[in-house]
């Protein structure tokens, strides 16, 4: 079986500046890889390459074995990618109830729609009980949940996350990742961008770390957690040598 996402040696460019290159990554379903790396190495560009936002000028992307360059954003959705964005744009002037349905909006209304919307309820409470709000005025925390379940709402293969705990107080990083789990294990593979690298590691099988657009270490998580190098620069540890 090929793997749900596959990079091979993928080159990105903004202009002349050359962010990714020669990148792998090897993602098979069921998985939750995370990707690691300080700023502005390439991991925003990663998720925007997937989305095909900003595609590969060289090298390429395949999904489920296929091929997507020349695929449309709107139809890697329908092939089951899906994006939690950095910075999780909503619609801020529309109301929870129709941002989870514009997350719906490849798809069929019916009582499938229904099923995934009262998915969202359970995995976020709190999600049902600000249906009618307008998006803009919720809590960062509560904005963050709704673009979680909005992108539940396309019925991802490949869940793809640009910091999903980025300006979380404490207590809700730790259930942004508890709700990641479940919804792996719910069937949905996760790659998932992260600031937060001890905690992302925690939940993850395998991660990479990027460095100025290079793939430099990669394996299994529990494994990455000891390496002095990811301790010292991601962990926040002293190691003594
Ligand atoms: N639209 C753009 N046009 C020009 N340069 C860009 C654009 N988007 C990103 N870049 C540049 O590409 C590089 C990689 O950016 P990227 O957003 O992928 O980094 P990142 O790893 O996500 O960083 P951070 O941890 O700060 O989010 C940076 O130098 C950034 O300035
Ligand atoms: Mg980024």
């Amino acid at each position: 079986m090929p793997d749900l996402l596959e990079f091979r040696s993928v080159d990105t460019y903004y202009g002349d500046l050359h962010v990714l290159k020669s990148v792998d990554y090897r993602i098979a379903e069921g998985e939750i890889v995370c990707l690691l790396g300080g700023n502005a190495s390439g991991k925003s560009t990663t998720m925007k390459a997937i989305m095909g936002v900003v595609p590969p000028r060289r090298g390429e992307i395949l999904f489920q074995g296929q091929p997507l360059a020349g695929v449309s954003v709107a139809d890697r959705v329908r092939r089951g990618i899906a994006p939690v964005l950095e910075a999780r744009r909503l619609f801020p002037r529309m109301t929870v109830y129709e941002n989870l349905e514009m997350g719906a909006y490849t798809r069929q209304p019916g009582p499938e729609l229904e099923k995934d919307l009262e998915r969202v309820f359970t995995l976020f409470p709190v999600v049902k009980e600000r249906l009618k709000q307008l998006a803009g005025t919720l809590s960062g925390g509560e904005q963050q949940m709704v673009a979680i379940g909005r992108a539940l709402m396309t019925r991802p293969k490949l869940l793809c996350m640009d910091e999903p705990s980025m300006g979380l107080a404490p207590v809700l990083v730790e259930q942004v990742f508890d709700i990641v789990k479940m919804i792996n294990r719910q069937g949905t593979t996760i790659f998932m961008v992260e600031q937060n690298a001890n905690m992302a590691l925690s939940i993850a099988h395998r991660a990479y770390v990027l460095q100025t657009g290079q793939v430099v270490l990669s394996g299994a998580a529990a494994e990455l957690r000891q390496n002095d190098l990811i301790r010292q620069a991601y962990l926040g540890e002293m190691v003594v040598t």
